[in-house]
């Protein structure tokens, strides 16, 4: 049985009509760039983030990096993230001139640990950019203490994890801006690219509506120099009709999710696979199924020849690329990263995954460990 990593075309299989009508009916409006439907989206995502603005703009790469500007970020100034986590987050720190600075994650969770932060507090730390690693919320509201404690601004990387939830409340809502995605393989994704910011403060969501039209408030008066990270009106009007389905998809990742951990335990495989927790107070929404395994490039190897599709998110952590060798890091800097790195699989998933997909998957990894012991 092929098992793709995710099947975006089964989703699009069971809300076509609307999805086909609405860009027929945007195509022949014949207004395509932030009209009508991105502010309804805008309007209707600040609602489902329990946020009072949100600023829709090109991709979650440019809502991080336009929210760095929006708060001042600037050369010399150091932001705080993880090590683990796609290079997006760090590319709109250095975008904007400013030093990444990075502290080791937890290795239940694979967030960032609140309790390494304080180290590296410098004079010229400036912000802490927290990501929600695979849908599950990090420590938030311990980030929030340290960054109070220390005049620190904090950005909430929630590209993965739209829907999720910390102590009751959502992801985005926490810090002073939140950024989302709308990469297609994202919780709620777009045919395309697209991605939002979402702040309580009016003077930042003004900030960055301007920044995303080229610096401007009133066209063609420039107040600062922006750039084009406009969101188009066909990607909103499809996120708006996903939108409504959010909650259940997610409902049905959160049950998959058991479904596989319930189908590993059933297997006696749970001591020798690391499963996926979901820790006390938050709400994981599983944007990916991800287990921890030795040997982890040798069973991905087994699964592709079973036409069985893992993948790696991610492979080498950020402090170990090419690109940041500058930065003087070596192996051993920040273990727990690199132990995950080094034995982390995505498993096939998506909401429509089937009972059947799942066992073939567990089973499969079952023969590999059994004959690799
Ligand atoms: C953690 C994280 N941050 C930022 C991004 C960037 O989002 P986009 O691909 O929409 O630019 C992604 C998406 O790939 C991501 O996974």
């Amino acid at each position: 049985m092929t098992i793709p990593l995710l099947d975006l075309k089964k989703q699009y299989q069971s809300i076509k009509q609307e999805i086909d009508a609405r860009i027929s009916k945007i195509l022949e409006s014949g207004r395509f760039i932030l009209g009508p439907e991105v502010s309804s989206l805008e309007a209707e995502v600040a609602d489902f983030c329990q946020a009072k603005y949100a600023i829709g703009v090109a991709s979650g790469t440019d809502a991080l990096e336009l929210a760095l500007r929006a708060l001042g970020v600037k050369a010399g100034d150091e932001v705080i993230t993880t090590p683990f986590t796609f290079i997006a987050t760090t590319e709109a720190i250095t975008q904007v001139g400013a030093k990444v600075v990075f502290v080791d994650i937890r290795l239940d969770t694979y967030n960032i640990d609140p309790e390494k932060i304080r180290e590296k507090i410098t004079p010229r730390s400036k912000v802490i950019i927290p990501v929600h690693l695979y849908g599950q919320p990090c420590d938030v509201e311990e980030i929030m203490e340290i960054a109070r404690e220390n005049n620190l601004l904090v950005i909430e990387d929630c590209a993965q994890a739209i829907g999720a939830e910390y102590k009751g409340k959502k992801v985005g809502s926490f810090g002073d801006i939140g950024c989302f995605s709308f990469f297609p393989s994202k919780n709620l994704g777009g045919y395309g690219d697209g991605g939002m910011c979402t702040t309580e403060k009016e003077e930042l969501a003004e900030k960055l509506r301007m920044l995303r039209v080229h610096g401007s408030k009133n066209k063609y008066q420039h107040i600062t120099e922006g750039r084009n990270s406009r969101l188009d009106e066909i990607q909103a009007g499809i996120l708006r009709i996903k939108l409504q389905h959010l909650n259940q998809w997610n409902q049905q990742r959160r049950e998959k999710a058991r479904l596989y951990t319930k189908m590993f335990k059933e297997s006696g495989l749970a001591d020798k696979v690391i499963l996926p927790v979901e820790t006390k107070d938050v709400k994981h929404v599983f944007n990916l199924y991800v287990i921890r395994v030795r040997h982890r490039d040798e069973l991905l190897g087994f699964l592709k020849s079973k036409e069985i599709f893992a993948a790696v998110h991610y492979p080498i952590p950020l402090h170990l690329q090419e690109v940041y060798k500058q930065a003087g890091h070596k192996i051993g800097d920040f273990p727990n990263a690199e132990l995950t790195a080094r034995e982390i699989i995505s498993l096939p998933f998506f909401p429509e995954i089937s009972e059947e997909q799942i066992s073939a998957v567990v089973e499969s990894i079952k023969e590999f460990l059994e004959s690799n012991n």
